[in-house]
């Protein structure tokens, strides 16, 4: 078997053979590192597997780097690492690992290295290389891993119930190196995660989570999806998503099955970006399509304010799910609410105001969203595909013209919160976010022009219905606020 490793990758492993012959052991390169260089994906790190003390082995190796690099112990794991020439090696004594039901962190106790490729996930990860003078290079595959990685296969060394039983993320990582690889899992151990999908309940959400983003990262993350719905673990982890699935019939009126209309949208927004939070958007932009379907008599299925509803759920399901909640939800739960906007408009007379309102909400997320909007097509006819391309168009090229005379994306409304509070000398309350939201609609409209005074006018009229005057004396307001944006 032919690796094809780097010159650099050659003059580190030298040094880490030298370092074994010295110490008189054993060692191999092992688990992701050989799996890649056979399947060809770039890896910038290694694990190098030891029989005896992983740590020793490492302190010998930096020695003979100049200059030499740190050597960093986590002593409850018995592993080290360091970083060489930017290539970061990780240094493990081979091990016995022994596994108590509720918990996914073994008893560990030194072994040989077939006692370490035993324990080990999957067949592809299970594959060595020696570092020992008498086999220098030679691979070590005693689960026909190199066979299972020609013929696309993820499947476990041991009996695949064990093997999830031991460590129930792995049915995570199976379907998350099938959709990264684009292998198939093999039935039995396809089987053993369907049965065995329930024990994904002892696993913390941050790593569930990690698997996920993993396959969301993927080129074609609607493979892990699929999977992870067909085993039964997205029922566990997303039901909100497992509601998507299928399509109700009423009168002969069927509607579409969202689950994988929106894996299609996913796949098409993955084609455009590789934006983790857009994908992420992708899959959640018809979340609240279940609970707000309704069949009207006349007029078949409906979702109305689904992009609402889906709005307010985003941050309850990053929330779950453990994703930051921070400007990237937010981005998310924007998507999700303005979803329908760009299409609405392109099926009616536009007018200014509409286009000015599209570009205020969606401000410096305009791209993304018609990015969103285009991947949502996902009709089979190709006559609707071409005509919504169309339309999709026509509102860019309206935006555009709009954005150019009068700057809407990045505008903020000439009178702020804190201007408003000045002026009429009132604490933060709900007057203040009245005033401000009708200032930015009837410039929006165009009802008024986009000025301070204009802005000013219109304000003092419109407190005056509200029972509000102002102090004496503060027209100006504007000028005693820094860097208020007018
Ligand atoms: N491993 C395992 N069971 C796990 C995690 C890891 O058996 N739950 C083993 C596998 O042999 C794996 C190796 O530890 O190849 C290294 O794990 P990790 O670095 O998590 O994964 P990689 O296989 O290197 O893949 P990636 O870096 O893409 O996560």
């Amino acid at each position: 078997m032919e690796i094809n490793c780097t010159e650099k990758e050659l003059f580190i492993f030298k040094k880490i053979a030298h370092a074994v012959e010295h110490l008189g052991m054993e060692a191999y390169l092992i688990g992701g590192f050989v799996r890649d260089k056979i399947v060809g994906r770039d890896t910038k790190d290694a694990d190098v597997v030891c029989v005896g003390d992983g740590i020793r082995l490492a302190k010998e190796v930096a020695k003979r780097f100049n200059p030499v690099p740190p050597v960093s112990i986590f002593k409850t794991y018995g592993t080290a690492h360091v970083k060489a020439d930017e290539f970061d090696l990780e240094f493990v004594g081979a091990r016995k690992e022994s596994y108590k039901y509720h918990s996914r962190n073994p008893e560990v106790a030194p072994g040989t290295l077939e006692d370490d490729q035993l324990r080990r996930d999957f067949t592809i990860n299970a594959l060595a290389i020696s570092l020992n003078k008498n086999n220098y290079g030679q691979l070590l595959d005693p689960f026909g891993g190199l066979d299972d990685i020609k013929h696309k296969i993820i499947k476990t060394p041991l009996d695949p119930v064990q093997t999830f039983s031991d460590d129930p993320l792995r049915m995570m990582r199976a379907i998350r190196f099938a959709t990264q690889l684009n292998f198939a899992i093999e039935d039995t151990t396809l089987q053993a995660i369907k049965d065995n999908a329930y024990r994904i309940s002892i696993i913390s959400q941050e790593r569930i989570t990690e698997e996920l983003n993993k396959i969301l990262a993927s080129s074609t993350p609607s493979i892990g999806f699929d999977l992870l719905y067909r085993a039964g673990l997205l029922h566990i982890i997303f039901p909100q998503m497992v509601d998507l699935a299928g399509a109700e019939y009423k009168d002969g009126v069927g509607h579409k099955d969202n689950f994988y209309h929106t894996l299609q949208v996913l796949d098409n927004i993955s084609k455009e970006t590789d934006d983790l939070w857009l994908r992420w958007a992708a899959v959640l932009h018809d979340i609240a399509k279940p609970v707000t379907k309704q069949f009207e008599e006349g007029h078949g299925w409906t979702f109305h304010g689904h992009e609402v509803v889906g709005g307010k759920m985003v941050p309850k399901i990053f929330s779950k799910l453990k994703l930051p909640l921070n400007d990237k939800m937010r981005l998310v739960k924007k998507m999700v609410e303005l979803h329908l906007r760009p299409i609405s408009l392109s099926q009616e007379e536009i007018t200014d105001s509409a286009i000015r309102r599209l570009l205020f909400d969606a401000g410096e997320d305009f791209d993304a969203l018609m990015m969103l909007c285009e991947a949502d097509i996902t009709s089979k006819n190709k006559q609707k595909v071409k005509r919504y391309l169309e339309n999709f168009e026509l509102v860019r090229k309206r935006c555009e013209a709009v954005e150019e005379k009068d700057r809407i994306r990045n505008w903020q409304p000439p009178i702020t919160g804190e201007m408003i509070m000045e002026i009429f000398s009132i604490p933060p309350s709900r007057p203040v976010g009245v005033l401000k939201n009708s200032i930015k609609e009837a410039i929006l409209d165009g009802e008024i022009d986009n000025n301070y005074d204009a802005a000013y006018d219109f304000m003092i009229e419109k407190a005056k219905q509200m029972g509000l005057f102002p102090k004496s004396g503060v027209r100006d307001a504007k000028s005693q606020i820094p860097d208020s944006k007018s």
